[in-house]
């Protein structure tokens, strides 16, 4: 009679309820030792690694001289005993009764020890790495939490282009495109497009790359980054940043709860995430510029914070730092002017601890038509380009505030990873565009 049995994974025989069983797997080959008697096979799939072993009157002399010549990384599905074994990694071995090599693979490029270079032109491959697969099961809970939250707090997720025709942050980072035979922009942020659909929704955001041709090759610059974009109505400053901190606070708690099993192997403290809570610290530009100057750092005011400013301020800190009220002169044209001292805006940023840099810009919007339009002349671009963005201030002008959050910087922090690329499938760099 043939069994009706169904597949189940490898984390199923590691929690250990599965022992004395027989069970059906089916994976990868992530190691493979051989011996003349048997052949250990440390079997993988999303959930873990597994030791298995072949002997070959269990499985058959012929079958067990393919699996003999088997390499890592071949497919293969089984059915098995699961036995205890405290030798074996993860505590239980799976005696295999049945093996189906589905895939004899070619002998895999990635060994150990190679240069970070050789592992970023094989990324294909190397994501099957249990780091890499461990972060990007945990970048699925970054997602995943930040939608939870915002549709929890009634936000409406939506969507922009990605070809654009005015410039949203700075010109210096844009990528022009030939588009029909005339130059467009990639978006280098969708506030622009999201605002407007307030008016429709009043809560919404959009979850989308952003394109910024940033020169700096730097740890926290990709060129092609994922942007979480917010936007509500009826919000001024004060709630834009209890927004941000809740948000920022539920995808850390969301980490740490859901991950325990990847952030373990990855060697991340669960702590660092779950004392992440409101209030977040804050200062303003101007207090930041007087801490940065009192520790020697030449910088005057009205200089953007750069990594050095950035260290001086949050290197030996445990929370989050808003730093508030920036000059207008470094920050963008739609910002609310500030009545309290009119050289700045109601903005933020908001930066990681421990020099891990800028996760989040944001600010109350400009309701007034006239003032952007100011604002416009002032840096010398023409408001007759951005009439439809100013358009929407002149019928029913709300109060409203939003931020955008570079997700894969905050993965980055969250993470303790070395560089930016190592948080995302397929980095995209000054000089990375394979594969
Ligand atoms: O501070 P930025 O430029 O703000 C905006 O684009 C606003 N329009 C957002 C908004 O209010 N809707 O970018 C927002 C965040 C930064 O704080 C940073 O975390 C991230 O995007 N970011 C990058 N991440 C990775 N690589 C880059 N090159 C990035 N540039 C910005
Ligand atoms: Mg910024």
């Amino acid at each position: 009679m043939v069994l009706r049995m169904k597949y189940i994974h490898v984390g199923d025989v590691l929690k250990g309820e599965m022992e004395g069983k027989t069970v059906m797997l089916r994976g990868w080959v992530h190691r493979i030792r051989k011996q003349k008697k048997m052949v250990f096979i440390l079997l993988r799939d999303p959930t873990g690694v597994v030791q298995t072993v072949a002997k070959p009157k269990a499985v058959g002399e012929d079958v067990y001289a393919d699996v003999q010549r088997m390499l890592i990384e071949s497919l293969v599905s089984m059915k098995g005993t699961v036995k205890a074994d405290p030798r074996a990694e993860g505590g239980f071995e799976v005696q295999i009764e049945e093996i189906r090599i589905l895939h004899f693979a070619e002998e895999f490029p990635i060994t150990e020890n190679q240069s970070t270079e050789f592992l970023n032109d094989n990324r294909h491959l190397w994501m099957r790495s249990r780091k890499l697969t461990n972060v990007l099961k945990i970048r699925d809970e970054v997602f995943s939490s930040a939608r939870e939250y915002l549709r929890k707090e009634g936000f409406y997720e939506t969507t922009s282009p990605m070809f654009v025709s005015t410039m949203g942050e700075e010109g210096a980072e844009l990528f022009e495109v030939e588009y029909f035979g005339r130059k467009v922009y990639l978006t280098q942020t969708s506030q622009m497009h999201l605002e407007p659909q307030l008016f429709a929704m009043e809560k919404v955001f959009i979850l989308a790359p952003s394109f910024r041709a940033e020169k700096s090759r730097t740890r926290k610059h990709l060129t092609e980054y994922w942007h979480l974009e917010v936007e509500e109505a009826w919000c001024d400053h004060e709630c834009n940043l209890k927004r941000q901190e809740e948000l920022i606070s539920f995808m850390c708690h969301s980490v740490a709860n859901n991950r325990v099993d990847e952030l373990t192997e990855l060697g991340v403290d669960r702590d660092r995430l779950l004392v992440v809570n409101p209030p977040f610290d804050r200062m303003t530009y101007t207090e930041a510029i007087d801490v940065c100057q009192s520790e020697g750092l030449k910088i005057e005011w009205g200089e953007d914070l750069r990594t050095e400013a950035e260290h001086i301020l949050t290197d030996d800190r445990e929370k989050f730092l808003f730093i508030e009220y920036y000059p207008k002169e470094i920050k963008s044209f739609y910002m609310k002017n500030n009545e309290d001292d009119p050289r700045t805006y109601k903005n933020d940023d908001l930066l990681a601890p421990q020099g891990y840099g800028e996760m989040i810009g944001g600010s109350e919007r400009e309701t007034d038509a006239q003032l952007i339009i100011d604002n416009l002349n002032r840096i010398g671009d023409d408001p007759e380009k951005y009439k439809w963005y100013i358009d929407i201030r002149r019928y029913g002008s709300v109060q409203h505030s939003g931020f955008g959050v570079g997700m894969d910087r905050l993965m980055t922090w969250m993470l303790e990873l070395e560089h930016i690329r190592d948080c995302i499938p397929f980095p995209r760099t000054v000089s990375r565009i394979y594969p």
